[in-house]
Parts: C-alpha cells; sequence; structure tokens
C-alpha cells in the first residue's frame, strides 16, 4: 500500500501510476479535489483519491487514519507535494511568499511523514519514505532565481538527511529524489492553488504546458522520473537524481566550497 502526496499531477501522478503498475493499492492525495480524481480514476480499483492539504496537520493525521482504514497501513510513503513561485530573487518577496512556500514544501513534508510515521512503524523491515526535494535544494542553478523555493528546498534535505539517520534505526528506509528540470504543470498548478488570502501572484510567466527551449533540451518526463525514483528506492539509494549529469554540477560546486575555504576568495571584499 502506497501514498503521493502531490498525486495528482506531475512527478506525483506518475508516481501513483508507476506504483500501481507494480501491483501497489495507492492514496492519491493532493488539494486539488479534481486532480486526486482524475488520478484514481484512472488507476481504478487500486486507488482512491484524498483531497488534502499537506500543511494542514490536522486534515491530514484525520485523513491517514481514513487512508488506513480504506486501503490498510501505509509501506511506502512519497511526500512529493510542492509548489513554485514565478521566478525572482530572495530580496523581492514579502514574508507571506516566504510562509507559503516554506509551509508546502518544508512543514508540508514533515506533517506528512508525522502523520504516516504510525503506519510505518508496522510495516518495518519493508516501509520506504521517498521525500522529492530537488536539485535546487542542493546546489543553485545560478541563472535561474527561484527565490524562497530554493531556501525550501535546501531545508527539506537537511530534513531528509535527518530523517535517513533517525529511520535508519528503526528499520525504514528513506530516499530523496532530486529532479532536475521535470516537464510538469508546476508553475500553472501553483498559480491555481494558492490561497486567495496571501494576495495575489504574477502569473506564470508563459501560457499553459509552455517550457522555455533551453529547459525543455534539458528536462525528463514525469514517467522518466517517477521510473527513476522507483529503481533507486528498490536499490535503497538515499541521494536519487534524476538527471545524470547532476553529479558533475554537484562536484563544482563543493570544489568551490572547498576552495573558497582554503582561503582563496574572490575579488571585491571589504578593501575593495
Ligand atoms: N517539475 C520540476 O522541474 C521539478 C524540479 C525539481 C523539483 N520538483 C519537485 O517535484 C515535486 C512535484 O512537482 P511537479 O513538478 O510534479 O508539480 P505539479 O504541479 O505537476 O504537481 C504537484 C502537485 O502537488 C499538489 N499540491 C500543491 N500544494 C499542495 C498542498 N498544499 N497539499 C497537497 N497537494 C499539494 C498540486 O495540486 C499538484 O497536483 C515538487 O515537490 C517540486 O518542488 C519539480
Amino acid at each position: 500500500m502506497a501514498a503521493v502526496t502531490g498525486g495528482g499531477s506531475g512527478i506525483g501522478e506518475a508516481l501513483c501510476l508507476a506504483l500501481a503498475g507494480a501491483g501497489m493499492r495507492v492514496a492519491v492525495i493532493d488539494v486539488s479535489a479534481d486532480r486526486a480524481a482524475a488520478v484514481a480514476q484512472r488507476i481504478g480499483v487500486r486507488a482512491r483519491p484524498y483531497p488534502l492539504d499537506v500543511t494542514d496537520r490536522r486534515a491530514l493525521d484525520a485523513g491517514a487514519t481514513r487512508v488506513e482504514r480504506q486501503l490498510g497501513p501505509v509501506r511506502v510513503l512519497c511526500a512529493n507535494a510542492g509548489v513554485v513561485m514565478p521566478f525572482g530573487s530572495v530580496i523581492e518577496r514579502d514574508e507571506a511568499d516566504w510562509r507559503y512556500v516554506l509551509s508546502v514544501n518544508l512543514f508540508g513534508v514533515v506533517h506528512t511523514v508525522d502523520a504516516f510515521m504510525e503506519q510505518l512503524r508496522r510495516n518495518v523491515g519493508k516501509a520506504h519514505v521517498l521525500v522529492t526535494s530537488s536539485m535546487g535544494g542542493l546546489v543553485i542553478g545560478g541563472h535561474i532565481p527561484l527565490g524562497p523555493y530554493t531556501v525550501s528546498k535546501y531545508a527539506c534535505v537537511g530534513y531528509c538527511e535527518e530523517l535517513r539517520a533517525a529511520l535508519a534505526e528503526q528499520g525504514i528506509g528513506v530516499s530523496m529524489l532530486a529532479p532536475g528540470v521535470v516537464n510538469t504543470e508546476i508553475m500553472h498548478n501553483s498559480s491555481e492553488t494558492r490561497p486567495g488570502a496571501l494576495g495575489s501572484q504574477p502569473p506564470p510567466p508563459r501560457q499553459r504546458g509552455y517550457v522555455s527551449p533551453r529547459l525543455a533540451a534539458m528536462a525528463v518526463t514525469p514517467v522518466q522520473a517517477a521510473e527513476t525514483a522507483l529503481a533507486g528506492m528498490r536499490d535503497n539509494r538515499f541521494y536519487i537524481p534524476t538527471h545524470i549529469d547532476a553529479a558533475e554540477t554537484l562536484k563544482d560546486h563543493f570544489d568551490t566550497i572547498v576552495d573558497e575555504m582554503a582561503g582563496q576568495g574572490q575579488a571585491g571584499g571589504l578593501d575593495a
């Protein structure tokens, strides 16, 4: 039995389909009732939709109880729901934006894991948690300022590393999916699900489904991302990137950190 947050679209939808294809019953959890229902319907008798908001801890606890009663205790938990904002730097956002992005991308993950923890414990030895973070949580892709999104994903990486250590002693596996660019409707969906009380956010820069040619060239499909995630979980790998060139980018990033720590600064500085 599997549960997937953000299961109504993109990577989450593909995870639901892949897990159902592997013979599991699937709880499709999404803040969008329509999207959750559509994915559950597509899968058929193996799936049920659960319209739940991962920022609402109480609703998620009650939903987790319902999931167990209807489908059994969760063995594979995918904390995948996430939102992004139109591109922009950290100095262009007000506090409401910060709180919203962190409430979904960080606290949504924490709430999801907490809500299902007892069920995972009942499946000890074969239970697994997959958290969808981002390559943007391991290294900043300098050319695209994602502001609070990047910060939320860096925090999510820290959470995952702590979670792995905490659950290793309890016999529950943890993996972190680190997608690069995946061709989904995340810009559109994030505008649509943003609570009205937070005020409007600029619309996605282009029409629905649009991915710039440069990003499109790098993008993988949600199905590819889900297949990579499942293969990684089967091998009990912790870091699961969707893009094989990620290792090179990370190596450059950490080399720069080590060089700077060793005293090789840059032009400028306090006395410039
Ligand atoms: N698409 C990419 O290029 C990319 C890259 C790196 C990381 N990611 C991460 O992958 C995950 C999935 O993103 P995607 O690209 O498939 O996006 P998507 O918009 O296609 O799917 C995300 C789903 O999460 C749901 N959701 C949003 N807020 C929610 C909430 N509060 N409670 C429950 N559900 C909620 C949305 O309704 C949507 O159906 C996210 O965590 C995202 O940050 C995506």
